[in-house]
């Protein structure tokens, strides 16, 4: 099929390099010539693993083109999928991006010889598409909903797994304003082995919120556990989740074996979630219900829980240091996830701030974050070029994300260059790592002084 995607961000991009993966003709546009040009010479504008390989692939088969210019693109297109930013932190979502593409489409509509499904995929709330998307195209191209088509097709991929995710959907869910709309999308995805679910375009809308916001709503259920358990002399929360984990109706057996479904690693306690994805669309679904007069406790405590984490790592850090003044951390972890060089809400900038705010002098490193990429956050005077540089001479280090590299590293050694070997891991991605003897080694979750936290091990 012919597709035109509009809007080469993350979204946007990965899903026409998949979609040209698996045969498509796909026209990526884009209204950044700088863009357009690094895409053109086989770059993603982001880290994301895969991607680049498909890229260079589906551009020299000839089914992968970019270009600034939408009207090119449309020829003969079959389905425009909006995939633009909506800029903003949930409580105001920024529209303009989404309505210039929806006009900007309608009028390639206008003489258009071929039905044509326009899809929007950026998230966007409730009644978005129908109202609005909907209504621009019907101006801009005078042709009526129902000559042209209209679905809404949330995405479910997560950073730093996007490709392999949109490769092995767990499902394709397809709003749509009438069934011959659907069917296109439907096409669009025939070479995708999973369930397609056909909805309203409102119920599309609303699934990718609450997807989100049930992960959301998990973490802060994991964390504020935690901190119960900080409070709780001879209590563990990794003990106390994995107890609630077994329930069968959570991991289930099958033919003898336990099933461990990965949506418990949203179960775990951390420091909080971040990212360009769950806090943002937590906050819009908090907006929208108020909007509409609905009361909705439980999204507003999902985020007070995790606007409070950070703070609880940080005082963890002041209580094992005795104080934080003069003292200098290590904050080992700066993207949102590990994985990932994005920054935007990462919740390890949270901590950040709150040491500083408590007196300390921080170091961070993290093995995917530039110097310029730290600079372009305002972050550049705390970056260290690598964890022996960020270490040095520090009073402890604190870990904000599950980095594989922290389990792999040399301990003895990295200990060794600080002043006092403290670590405080805000993810206990270390808790079944050997450290070496003198490692003052703190958890999160776990109850009682922070002396009888203090565990050691010979090597
Ligand atoms: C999330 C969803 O997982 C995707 O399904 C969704 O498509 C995407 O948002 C989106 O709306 O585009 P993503 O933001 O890439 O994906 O990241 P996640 O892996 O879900 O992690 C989000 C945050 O939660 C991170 O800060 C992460 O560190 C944190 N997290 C995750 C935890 O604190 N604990 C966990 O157990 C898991």
């Amino acid at each position: 099929m012919i597709v035109t995607i509009v809007g080469t961000g993350y979204v946007g991009l990965v899903t026409g390099a998949c979609l040209a993966s698996r045969g498509h003709d796909v026209r990526c546009v884009d209204v950044s010539e700088d863009r357009i040009g690094l895409i053109r010479s086989g770059k993603a504008p982001f880290y994301e693993p895969g991607l680049e390989d498909i890229l260079q692939r589906c551009q020299a088969s000839g089914n992968l083109s970019v270009t600034t210019d939408l009207a090119t693109a449309m020829r003969g297109s079959q389905i425009s999928l909006i995939a633009v930013g909506t800029p903003g932190d949930g409580e105001h979502q920024d529209l303009s991006y989404l309505k210039t593409a929806a006009g900007q489409i309608g009028m390639n509509l206008k003489n258009a010889s071929n039905y044509h499904v326009v899809t929007v995929k950026s998230t966007v709330v409730p009644g978005t598409t129908r109202n609005i998307v909907n209504a621009l195209v019907e101006e801009k191209s005078g042709v009526k909903a129902g000559e042209f088509g209209l679905c809404m097709n949330p995405e479910f991929l997560r950073e730093g797994s996007a490709v392999e995710d949109f490769m092995n959907p767990d499902r394709v869910v397809i709003g749509e304003l009438d069934a011959k709309s659907g069917a296109v999308m439907e096409a669009l995805y025939d070479s995708f082995d999973c369930e397609k679910l056909h909805v309203s375009l409102e119920e599309a809308e609303l699934t990718k919120y609450a997807s989100n916001a049930l992960l959301a709503t998990l973490i802060s259920f994991a964390n504020e556990l935690a901190a119960l358990c900080e409070a709780t002399p001879g209590a563990d929360v990794e003990t106390v989740m994995d107890g609630l984990h077994l329930d069968h109706r959570l991991s289930p057996m099958a033919d003898g074996k336990r099933i461990r479904p990965a949506i418990l690693t949203y179960l775990r306690a951390g420091i909080g979630f971040g990212g360009s994805c769950l806090p943002k669309d937590v906050n819009a679904l908090r907006t929208y219900a108020r909007r509409n007069q609905v009361p909705a406790p439980l999204l507003d405590a999902v985020m007070a829980t995790n606007a409070r984490r950070p703070e609880q790592v940080a005082a963890m850090a002041e209580a094992a240091l005795g104080g934080l003044a003069g003292k200098t951390v290590a904050l080992l972890g700066l993207a949102f996830k590990a994985g990932t060089d994005d920054l935007r809400s990462s919740p390890a900038i949270a901590v950040l701030q709150s040491l500083i705010k408590r007196g300390a002098k921080v170091r961070t490193y993290d093995a995917f974050i530039t110097r310029a990429a730290a600079a372009a956050a305002g972050l550049e005077s705390f970056f260290a070029e690598s964890m022996e540089a960020a270490l040095e001479q520090a009073d402890a280090a604190l870990l904000t994300t599950v980095d594989s590299a922290f389990r792999q590293a040399d301990w003895k050694r990295l200990l060794s260059r600080m002043r006092t070997p403290v670590l405080i891991d805000g993810r206990n991605v270390l808790r079944n790592v050997r450290l070496p003897e003198g490692a003052r080694y703190y958890p999160i979750g776990q109850g009682g002084p922070l002396h009888e936290m203090e565990r050691q091990w010979a090597v």
